[in-house]
């Protein structure tokens, strides 16, 4: 290597090292990461709801129990993005009555896996209808526990 690229490999090596203690400077809050990690988990149910629409339109039976089963699973982790009391961090959409009215939040919760579940019947995917589905599953949370669009 001739001396100008090392030195300049020598520099960005600096550089990274000082970016990241930069960067851990500002270490998300637990608040933020909970938030975050909901986040995700939500933007994964609407993937799979897409996936499961997809596979109806091939007729792929084996791919829509398969995205089906991954709802179910998917689903029991929604309490856990709200596990922290009132992690409402900015960007958040989460109302306070998630957590004043904890109970009611867990219901829409066990309705969307119960819902889930019933994809996986038979017949249940020629019955199915994403905008239906998502309505019942997941407007219904939506429309008492966020914030609106
Ligand atoms: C038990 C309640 C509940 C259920 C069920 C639920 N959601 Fe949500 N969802 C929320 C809340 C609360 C937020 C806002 C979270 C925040 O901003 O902190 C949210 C946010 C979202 C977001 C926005 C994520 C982002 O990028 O900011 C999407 C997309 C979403 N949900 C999709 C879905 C889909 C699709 C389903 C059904 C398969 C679903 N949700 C079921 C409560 C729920």
């Amino acid at each position: 290597m001739c001396a100008p690229i090392r030195s300049l490999t020598v520099m960005a090596v600096i550089l990274a090292l000082f970016s990241s203690g930069l960067s851990q400077a500002k270490q998300p809050t637990p608040e933020e990461r909970a938030y975050k990690f909901r986040t995700s988990l939500f933007q994964t149910f609407a993937w799979k709801l897409g996936q499961l629409a997809q596979a109806k339109g091939r007729d792929d039976q084996s791919a829509f129990t398969q995205h089906a089963k991954d709802l179910v699973y998917l689903s029991t982790m929604t309490d856990e993005g709200f596990s922290i009391e009132n992690s409402i961090p900015e960007g958040s959409k989460a109302k306070p009555e998630i957590w004043q009215d904890s109970d009611g939040f867990s219901d829409k919760a066990a309705n969307l896996k119960a819902l889930s579940e019933g994809l996986l019947e038979s017949q249940a995917m020629a019955d199915f209808d994403p905008r239906k589905f998502g309505s019942k599953a997941c407007g219904s949370c939506h429309r008492e526990y966020k914030v609106k669009d």
